[in-house]
């Protein structure tokens, strides 16, 4: 932390944050606030990047249409976010009754929101089990939760999976799958243990 501080100004994220109003919290806040951030982009990206393998290996028609239409990528970036909807959910407390739609809350309630469920809503996505890459409302989906604590990592997520498509179309090279993913166990970090890929070249 100090080496970079005595730096000064750098493009990467630590050097970003140590010389924004960052810079007034303490060690500990700091240290916190750095925590979430590792945290909150670990498992999500990543399963993001393997969730692009997986998915446009099991809808070969779309890989190849990606391929051929490389600025397709802002959009399948977003596609493969909501098909892969790396956080199934969070929850919450309602502070107040609430009617939802008909559904009684209570103040106190513990509220699940299942973000995988709202994103193959087929009444929002046509087909939502496809990963499609030209989807038009792709960028409807909820991966990044909704409100005041929609993800602070949004645009670094989006950025990070659109130059590893940008990178992988420069050279023209495809991941095929080998062998069916393990997933991970557990209802809130949708993903994979382990996912057996090959590069090849198109
Ligand atoms: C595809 C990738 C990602 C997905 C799907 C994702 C998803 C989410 C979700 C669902 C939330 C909670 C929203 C809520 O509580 O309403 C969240 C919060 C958060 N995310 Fe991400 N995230 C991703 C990438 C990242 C990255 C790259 C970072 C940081 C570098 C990050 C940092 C955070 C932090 C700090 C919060 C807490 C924000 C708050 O409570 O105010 N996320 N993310």
């Amino acid at each position: 932390m100090d080496e970079r501080k005595n730096r000064g100004e750098a493009p990467d994220l630590i050097s970003r944050m140590i010389h924004s109003p960052m810079k007034d919290m303490n060690q500990f806040e700091y240290m916190g606030n750095l925590i979430l951030l590792i945290v909150g982009g670990n498992d999500t990206t990543r399963n993001s990047m393997s969730g692009y393998a997986y998915g446009l290996h099991s809808f070969q028609d779309e890989r190849e249409k990606l391929e051929k239409n490389p600025e397709l990528i802002p959009n399948a970036v977003s596609e493969v976010i909501r098909w892969q909807t790396p956080l199934a959910h969070m929850r919450r407390t309602a502070l107040k009754d609430h009617d939802l739609f008909g559904a009684p809350i209570k103040a106190g309630d513990k509220i699940g929101m299942w973000y995988l469920s709202a994103n193959r809503d087929e009444t929002v996505f046509d087909n939502p089990d496809k990963l499609i890459v030209d989807r038009e409302n792709a960028r409807r989906h909820l991966s990044f939760g909704y409100g005041i604590h929609r993800c602070v990592g949004a645009r670094l997520a989006e950025l990070q999976i659109r130059v590893l498509l940008e990178e992988m179309a420069k050279r023209r090279l495809r991941p095929n799958v080998v062998a069916e993913p393990v997933r991970v166990a557990g209802c809130f970090v949708h993903g994979y243990r382990s996912m057996d890929v090959e590069l090849s070249k198109y």
